[in-house]
């Protein structure tokens, strides 16, 4: 397992979330895959099947930690509970780091269970990266930071959605999961150009990359995990390796799940892009070093 040429995260290959529809399939014909990604708040209780199947899967598969309800941004304090919960399962899976959403979605105690974009503000950066920094202290691995697809603005916003991305991570020091379709969505929503989202992120923090189908309407695009990947966001993601070298890849699709195999056959087509980056890099390696005069 190579560690990324430009940061500390260990390239996992290529992934799959992990689905319930796919179990039988997986226990019954051992499927060789690089790893799986799990939502962590499927498996928070304290026994019972869903945990049970889960130690079958780390007896032959790699997991990586993936959750949808630490809210960052939200201005409430972190639940202890749902943090200590977490460290639990973190133990168990031995997940090399544990990602969440850079949103908010919970106010006073009450979620919203929706991944709500911030606004893009200074006040936002502070208390965003305090509450990612505490995360990290507590789980005592490192975080990535996913960057959500968003379908409106807030005219408070001091800062572009990638300048907020970046000043988070390094005010927290974490790492960051991107999500190329979340930001192709955005793009398509808010009438930026993808591509210099994806050229501003700093190659040495990303741990992760998400790639997904999504849904086109007629004046918006939504980010429904239920197709196969769309040729802007393998461009995308291309673009996204090329700059960053060979890094852990997941395909997402949460909604009309189809086979096992066809799942895992369209994660696999990143291979394709993972082969030319690697190769790339290895060019590169070859080339004489320049003479000085
Ligand atoms: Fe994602």
């Amino acid at each position: 397992m190579p560690a990324n040429r430009f940061n500390n995260f260990t390239d996992y290959g290529v992934g799959i979330g992990l689905r319930v529809p796919h179990y039988e399939h997986i226990f019954s014909k051992k499927p060789v895959v690089d790893w799986f990604e799990i939502i962590s708040e499927n498996y928070m209780i304290d026994d019972g099947r869903p945990l049970r199947l889960l130690d079958q899967i780390l007896d032959q598969y790699r997991v990586v930690q993936h959750g949808v309800s630490m809210y960052f941004g939200s201005a409430q304090e972190l639940n202890p509970d749902h943090l200590r919960r977490i460290k639990e399962l973190t133990r168990r899976t031995k997940t090399p780091w544990l990602s969440d959403h850079l949103c908010w979605g919970s106010v006073d105690g009450r979620y919203t269970h929706d991944l709500l974009p911030l606004p893009y503000t200074f006040e936002a950066v502070r208390t965003t990266a305090e509450r990612i920094r505490q995360v990290q202290d507590t789980l005592e691995i490192p975080v990535a930071v996913e960057n959500v697809s968003s379908y409106a603005e807030y005219h408070e916003s001091e800062m572009t959605e990638w300048e907020f991305l970046n000043e988070v991570i390094h005010a927290a020091d974490c790492g960051i999961l991107l999500d190329v379709n979340n930001i192709y969505v955005s793009s398509q929503n808010h009438s930026f150009d993808p591509a210099v989202y994806v050229d501003a992120v700093p190659a040495e923090r990303v741990a992760q990359i998400h790639i997904a189908g999504h849904s086109k309407f007629e004046k918006y695009i939504l980010d429904t995990h239920d197709h196969p990947v769309l040729d802007p966001v393998w461009a995308l993601y291309a673009r996204a390796i090329d700059r960053i070298g060979p890094t852990a890849t997941l395909l997402e699709w949460d909604d009309n799940i189809p086979s096992f195999d066809e799942v895992h056959n369209e994660a696999l087509k990143a291979n394709k892009y993972l082969k030319a980056a690697a190769d790339k890099i290895a060019a590169a390696a070859n080339q004489p070093e320049e003479v000085l005069a």
